[in-house]
């Protein structure tokens, strides 16, 4: 068996893992990163597209940021659609001067990546069989196998200080924990979406969030000739089910408005269903072994939480290891969970809120779809409603 030797071991090459690692480098903290996809994989994984304010000035800081601020869409506010009309919300002067930016995880994770390697980081892709040990002693281990190279399949020891579970929601690291220590806490909703990319211009300059009686529609962007929406469906969609006539005929009809608005169309590329839940697990700790993003908790994507909620994980686990390494504290890694579960509860409530607010419920009646209708009017007619939704949206504070 071959023996390595690191700081922290981290599982998942996502936006956690890629950040704990980078900004942990930048404090001097080495980490050997490992990853069961190969790099092209996680360069192109279609997932989310909104960085709050917060996770912007980050990537920046990191040295990270320099593709994204001139690729990305600085928003400065989004459209809420419902009863035919649009009210919009101004993030700067509700917020401060934040506003957000969309920009894709892909793109996220490609600039991290190349962050990594172009300091001499170490990131191992296609890892196989990756499991962990020793996690409630000071040395916790890591043993995997490496991309399968013909004729080799040696395990890897990497016994390290911390381990960092980045690994997402199918990962390992949160399953070694023994059982009875961690606390689930988990809601279903009734509904998923039906996700497309197309080729098309933009249909607006902002993101629009629509309710509407047949279901909520989001209308985001990619780039100036690709488009990025959503509409809600059942959890369990058939794709091909949806020919490109039949889903743009149901954009059209939910996204309607009293003075004639119409997406523009184009041919869709690539079609998807999300499932959607809350999940949290507490505490995020067992031992050595700390767990970050979506191995430790999943948001419904309605508020755009999960990515950010990964990068203020690894922004306060990174706190925590360097307090560590360089005052030989270990009082942050004891708050690690505390702090971290916090936010991570708001961002929960936030999008379970506007998620509650935009989507039609199985069974719901009349009645129903008017108090949205007066939520909706209320949250975007009153300053201190619009205020808290465009406080949530951007990104709250990381304490
Ligand atoms: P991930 O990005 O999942 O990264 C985890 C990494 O660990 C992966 O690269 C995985 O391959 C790797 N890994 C897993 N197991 C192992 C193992 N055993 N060994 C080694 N490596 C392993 N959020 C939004 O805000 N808006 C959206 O529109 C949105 N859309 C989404 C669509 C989909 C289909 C999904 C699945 C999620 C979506 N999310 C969205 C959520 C958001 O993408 C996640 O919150 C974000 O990816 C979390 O980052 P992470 O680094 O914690 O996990
Ligand atoms: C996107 C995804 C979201 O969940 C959201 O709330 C806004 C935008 C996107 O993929 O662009």
């Amino acid at each position: 068996m071959k023996t390595l030797r690191t700081q922290v071991g981290i599982i998942g090459a996502g936006p956690a893992g890629l950040l704990l690692s980078h900004i942990l480098h930048l404090q001097g903290i080495e980490s050997i990163v490992l990853e069961k996809n190969s790099r092209e994989d996680v360069e192109a994984i279609i997932k989310a597209g909104v960085l709050e304010q917060g996770t912007v000035d980050l990537m920046n800081r990191i040295g990270a940021g320099q593709r994204m601020m001139k690729e990305g869409f600085h928003h400065d506010g989004i459209i809420l659609r419902f009863d035919g009309r649009d009210e919009r919300i101004d993030f700067p002067s509700l917020t401060g001067g934040k506003k957000v930016t969309i920009y894709a995880q892909h793109d996220v994770n490609k600039d991290l990546i190349k962050a990594r390697l172009d300091s001499r980081g170490d990131i191992r892709f296609q890892t196989r069989d990756v499991s962990i040990y020793d996690l409630d002693s000071s040395t916790p281990k890591i043993r995997f196998r490496d991309k399968q190279v013909s004729g080799t399949d040696e395990v890897t020891e990497i016994t390290c200080d911390f381990i960092a579970g980045c690994d997402g929601t199918q990962g390992i690291c949160r399953p070694s924990i023994p059982a009875g220590v961690l606390k689930i806490y988990e809601r279903l909703y009734p509904f998923g979406w039906f996700g497309i990319l197309c080729k098309a211009p933009p249909s607006s300059h902002e993101l629009i969030y629509a309710m509407h009686e047949r279901g909520f529609v989001l209308v985001s962007t990619r780039s100036p000739d690709v488009q990025r929406m959503y509409f809600q469906c059942s959890p369990t969609e058939k794709l091909d089910e949806w020919s490109d006539d039949r889903i743009w005929a149901e954009f059209r009809a939910r996204l309607a408005t009293n003075d004639g608005w119409a997406p523009k169309e184009g041919p869709i590329f690539s079609k998807t269903v999300i499932g959607m839940r809350s999940m949290v697990v507490a505490p995020m700790r067992y031992g050595r072994l700390f767990l970050s993003g979506d191995a430790a908790h999943v948001v419904p994507p309605t508020g755009a939480k999960g990515l950010n909620l990964a990068a203020s994980d690894a922004q306060i686990l990174a706190r925590a290891i360097t307090a560590f390494y360089k005052s030989n504290r270990d009082d942050l890694l004891d708050q690690y969970s505390t702090t971290a579960l916090r936010r991570i509860w708001k961002a929960t409530r936030f999008s379970w809120w506007f998620t509650s607010m935009m989507h039609s419920f199985p069974g719901a009646d009349e009645f129903q779809h008017r108090l949205q209708i007066a939520e909706l009017d209320y949250v975007t007619g009153s300053k201190a409603g619009a205020t808290a939704l465009a406080e949530n949206y951007v990104g709250l504070a990381i304490e």
